[in-house]
């Protein structure tokens, strides 16, 4: 940090443009393994909070991974980087006023502290989407189980990388038990408290 000189108690404040936007900021963070289904109830979130008059936006792992964190790969090490620069970028759209959807595996406790540190747990809700391995590897909506059961994808989470699951997440949802509408009422109703402060 050294000759660094953030300027953050000049700017219009977080609290002025939560005010414009009639919302507050938060970070919606969804775990789970590959094909949970993290994505698709991510979509369907935004697209309500949108019709309600919200602004949202989601953050996904295939997505990210094609711009900004190109350059990394799936070692613990480039999973703690991605993860890192990710909620460097929600921190701010959350500060912006945005609801941000994340949708990442972040497969261990460390990574998701970590996410929770950077943005501030006051913003971090964890949402742990919960899908049994047997059922994503079934599904196998990317054909990556098979790829990585046949060896040619190296450190795939829930097969060769480990996926721990969290211990206490704010929110879990069973996909097995639950339609992808009924996930997104559920989420919905969970941050719906949250983004409408009556303060605002
Ligand atoms: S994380 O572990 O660093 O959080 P991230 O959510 O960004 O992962 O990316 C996961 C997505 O990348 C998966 O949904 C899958 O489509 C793809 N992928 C490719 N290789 C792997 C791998 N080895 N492990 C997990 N996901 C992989």
């Amino acid at each position: 940090m050294n000759h660094i000189h953030p300027i953050f108690d000049k700017l219009v404040q977080r609290t002025e443009r939560e005010k414009m936007l009639g919302q507050r900021g938060t970070v919606v963070w969804m775990t789970g393994l590959s094909g949970s289904g993290k994505s698709t109830i991510a979509i369907g979130l935004q697209h309500k909070l949108h019709r309600d008059g919200h602004l949202a936006y989601v953050l996904d792992g295939d997505n990210i991974r094609a711009g900004i964190n190109k350059n990394l790969g799936f070692s613990e090490t480039d999973r703690e980087e991605n993860i890192r620069r990710i909620a460097e970028v929600a921190k701010l759209m959350a500060d912006v006023g945005i609801i941000v959807i994340c949708c990442f595996v972040s497969p261990t406790r460390k990574i998701r502290s970590a996410a929770a540190t950077i943005i501030g747990h006051d913003d971090f809700r964890e949402v742990y989407i919960n899908t049994p391995l047997e059922v994503c590897e079934e599904r196998d909506v990317k054909g990556l189980y098979a790829k990585a059961r046949a060896g040619e994808i190296a450190d795939f989470t829930g097969i060769t990388a480990p996926f721990e699951e969290p211990a206490r997440p704010d929110l879990e949802i069973k996909t097995q038990s639950l339609s992808i509408n009924d996930s997104v009422e559920l989420l919905y109703s969970f941050i719906k408290e949250r983004i409408t402060d009556q303060k605002l």
